[in-house]
């Protein structure tokens, strides 16, 4: 009762802080805002800038500073667009001097970050700045140092800011793209928020080692200075005076930089009009052509093209035959509108098809495939012919096919090329165009996971059962006897007793690249543990191919390899069972708390080296795995490594010809090649082998982005520096047992910059490799060639 009294009272005496009228200065420990339909806000002492809460729907508030007196408020940064606050909430100055945002039970939403304890006072500027200050008058932190998509006059960023786009206009969760002034001093824009992808950038100041601070100054200028102050670079240069106008800059959910002034008065002498108007030229100029990237959408989505529009804006538009997958949102990326083209070689479809024209339209970066062809027909005729060609590029004497989902689509009058968009000429008989929304979404999340040139109809889903001791006790899911089919020596499972011994895949071990990993149990006269994939395919191959492929990989047997038991193959069902590995992933083992002992890691690099050798050279059918990294590596009971997933890429990739690129494992493991239209070979597993290797070596992830020193951010460039510097010793300076071993640690590093080869040919061949490791023939001096280095 007493505590009910307590809190009416306190209530009373906090609500009045929650009304505009009284605040205009500082704001006092207890100060409080309640998020409701009041719009309650603290405002600068000039009145020009507010903090607080803005209705961002039903029930949904976002902690935000806004233009008072511009008549949108514009916002101007925000705390919680990811995790907007529900009606109730309260942002509070708390007594024991922290700033909290708080839903109305209590719980914590958002407070700065870093942690800020000690606020002595909070205080709205007239900059647009929220300080908190502690004793002595220490400003504690401000929102002009953690920006969100916002820059004002008199704000300045130091190296290591990020600012981030929101997702769309009025949006203001994290979007795709963002900004940051670098430790290595380039301010640089990225299109992705995925850190493989740091190299994808599609503007750079190219001020590396200079630049040290991003000023937006008073007169309204926005420029790069050295460490001393010097004017380096000027990002946007028209001004107009801050005495007359409000001025912002942002980086815009489209991805382009730009800078809007605002007339403080309404007859303001320079006849702008009202409301907010760019100056200077937007950063990147065309959007459209700047972005490549080698993963991801490009500017827009994915299947959409970009267009800059009269007014200087990316639009993001659909191709004929394609509509957006959220009509909300023009960058969510088109889906196909008919049914595909189908691949069953006894129904070819080529007079079902159209080629619409576009011209100077390109989806850079992507074809699967170059032809030489002497005329457009001869181009069209290719495309048609072939069921996974989405669209063809033709440009003077060769044909350029791509896959869907298609990337970094533009429309520019500078593209020479003319795109051919393959669509199907009468629809109406199509079987199920309603749920087609659904599964495109599918494909196209799919699709990017894989690699972007999956053909659209082979929706892939593998699904790995791990089964742990726990499990032992149960009773047997699988009554049974064990059927064996006499031709492959696999047994074979139904559906049910796959879905029974999994307990309906109910308890989820965790997601990989292309799947859902769950728990399960199974009894047979072999072995209780067992790991179970699904396949699940929708149209495309026939059972005779998939029983064709399971048999290759079922007769695949060596000790490096993880074995495949048996399958299931009913109707839509598709599952492979394999042998169980109790020690779980490389990646864990290696990347986990503590350090495998040197002795160990020799021995999983020798088996890694020695399974791949197999694969490529001694079984039935060479097999080229293409995503060998350590997630795919598995540990059994006594630490033996195993191959697994090996033989997948060609089950599930199209087999059509030589340079088809359809499965891409993870990028930082990926050969040059295939980025570069290249046959893929062998060769591509040496690749991702050599990275592995070093990563042996050295016990630590390729790629690590919190590295302090630079140089040592991709594992793979350190190694190259310490060997050339004739410091390999630093690779493995913490690492006794290893140290003591330099001899045989400067074999492996000499073997792996032979494996990271930029030319194929160059790489020598897993037997080889395997001798290297084993000492068993000299490993001769890596060539000098670093060219390597920039396209990882
Ligand atoms: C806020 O407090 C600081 C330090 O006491 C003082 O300098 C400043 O004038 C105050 N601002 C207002 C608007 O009262
Ligand atoms: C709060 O803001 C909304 C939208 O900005 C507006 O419609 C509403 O009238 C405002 N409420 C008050 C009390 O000012
Ligand atoms: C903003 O977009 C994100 C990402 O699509 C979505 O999850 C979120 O619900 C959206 N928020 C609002 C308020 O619409
Ligand atoms: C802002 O930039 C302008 C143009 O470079 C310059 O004249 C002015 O001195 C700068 N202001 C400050 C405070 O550095
Ligand atoms: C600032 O540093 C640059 C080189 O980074 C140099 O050229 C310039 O003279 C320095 N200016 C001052 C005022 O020290
Ligand atoms: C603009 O209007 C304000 C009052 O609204 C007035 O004081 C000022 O003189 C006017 N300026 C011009 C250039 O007309
Ligand atoms: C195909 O059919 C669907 C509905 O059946 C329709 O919405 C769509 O526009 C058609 N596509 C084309 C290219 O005609
Ligand atoms: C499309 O197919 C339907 C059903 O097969 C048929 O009735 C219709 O005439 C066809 N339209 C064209 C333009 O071919």
């Amino acid at each position: 009762m007493a505590s009910v009294m307590l809190r009416i009272l306190l209530l009373l005496v906090t609500l009045p802080l929650s009304t505009k009228a009284q605040t205009n200065g500082n704001l006092t420990l207890g100060s409080l805002l309640t998020a409701d339909d009041r719009n309650s806000s603290w405002l600068s002492p000039s009145g020009e800038f507010a903090i607080g809460f803005r209705k961002m729907g039903q029930g949904a508030h976002l902690l935000a500073i806004w233009f008072e007196k511009v008549e949108d408020k514009t916002i101007v940064w925000s705390a919680n667009g990811n995790n907007l606050a529900p009606e109730g909430s309260k942002i509070q100055l708390t007594a024991n001097g922290r700033l909290v945002l708080a839903d109305p039970n209590g719980g914590e939403l958002w407070s700065p970050s870093p942690t800020v304890a000690g606020i002595a006072y909070a205080s709205m500027l007239d900059t647009g700045n929220f300080v908190l200050v502690g004793q002595n008058y220490v400003n504690l932190w401000e929102t002009f140092s953690q920006p969100t998509d916002t820059m004002l006059p008199t704000q300045q960023l130091d190296q290591g800011t990020k600012v981030n786009a929101r997702y769309s206009e009025m949006n203001y969760s994290t979007g795709r793209f963002h900004f940051k002034l670098g430790d290595d001093g380039n301010l640089a824009f990225y299109a992705t928020r995925d850190p493989w992808v740091a190299s994808d950038t599609y503007w750079v100041s190219n001020t590396k080692d200079s630049g040290f601070r991003l000023i937006f100054n008073q007169s309204g200028q926005v420029y790069l200075t050295t460490r001393n102050g010097t004017l380096l670079k000027l990002i946007t240069s028209d001004t107009v005076p801050t005495s007359e106008f409000y001025q912002r800059t942002i980086l815009e959910y489209d991805g382009v930089f730009r800078q809007y002034v605002y007339p403080k008065l309404a007859n303001s002498s320079s006849g702008r009009a009202m409301g907010w108007s760019m100056v200077s030229s937007p950063v990147p100029p065309n959007i459209c052509k700047s972005i490549s990237q080698t993963m991801g959408s490009g500017a827009c989505g994915f299947n959409n093209y970009c267009v800059l529009g009269d007014d200087q804006r990316p639009r993001c538009l659909c191709p004929p035959g394609y509509t957006l997958l959220d009509s909300t949102n023009e960058m969510s990326g088109c889906r196909q509108d008919f049914v595909p083209q189908s691949c069953d070689g006894s129904r070819p479809e080529t007079n079902q098809f159209a080629l619409h024209e576009m011209l100077h339209t390109n989806w850079p970066m992507y074809d699967y495939e170059r032809t030489a062809a002497q005329t457009e027909d001869r181009c069209r005729e290719v495309c048609l012919a072939d069921c996974f060609c989405a669209v063809v590029i033709f440009s003077g004497r060769t044909c350029w096919k791509k896959k869907l989902p298609l990337s970094n689509g533009r429309m520019d009058p500078s593209e020479i090329g003319k795109a051919l968009i393959k669509v199907r000429i009468n629809n109406s008989t199509s079987k199920s165009m309603g749920n087609g929304n659904k599964n495109s979404t599918l494909i196209i999340i799919g699709s990017v996971l894989l690699s972007s040139s999956v053909f659209v109809n082979l929706l892939l889903l593998l699904i790995t059962y791990l089964i742990y001791r726990s499990f032992r006790s149960r009773d047997s899911k699988l009554s049974r006897p064990v059927q064996i089919n006499q031709a492959t020596g696999m047994q074979t499972f139904t559906y049910q007793e796959l879905q029974e011994a999994t307990n309906q895949f109910k308890e989820e071990l965790g997601k990989g690249a292309f799947g859902t990993v769950y728990k399960g149990v199974l009894r047979s006269e072999y072995t209780n543990f067992v790991a179970v994939k699904l396949i699940a395919t929708r149209t495309g191959e026939s059972e005779k191919e998939f029983e064709r492929e399971v048999i290759a990989i079922g007769q695949t047997n060596h000790k490096n390899l993880v074995q495949l038991l048996g399958y299931c193959n009913e109707g839509q069902h598709r599952l492979l069972v394999y042998e169980l590995m109790s020690n779980g992933t490389l990646a864990d083992f290696l990347f986990g708390a503590s350090r495998p002992s040197w002795y160990r890691r020799i021995e999983i690099a020798c088996d890694v080296a020695r399974g791949l050798s197999y694969l490529h050279d001694d079984c039935t059918r060479h097999i080229i795995h293409c995503d060998i990294k350590p997630q795919n590596i598995l540990l059994d009971g006594s630490l033996t490594a195993k191959i697994s997933d090996f033989g997948l890429a060609k089950l599930l990739m199209a087999n059509q010809t030589r340079t088809t690129t359809g499965v891409k494992g993870t990028r930082g493991y990926l050969a040059p090649e295939w980025f570069r239209n290249m046959p893929i070979s062998t060769k591509v597993d040496v690749y991702s082998f050599g990275i592995l290797l070093v990563e042996l070596i050295c016990c630590r992830k390729n790629y690590k982005p919190e590295s302090e020193i630079e140089a040592q951010i991709l594992l793979v460039d350190w190694a190259y520096d310490c060997y050339h510097n004739g410091s390999i010793l630093k690779l493995v300076e913490s690492d006794d047992e290893a140290s003591s071993d330099i001899k045989r640690v400067g074999r492996f590093v000499m073997t792996a910059l032979w494996c990271i080869q930029e030319d194929p040919s160059l790489r020598p061949t897993m037997k080889k490799i395997t001798q290297m490791l084993e000492g068993a023939v000299e490993v001769p001096v890596p060539p000098v060639s670093s060219s390597f280095i920039s396209s990882v």
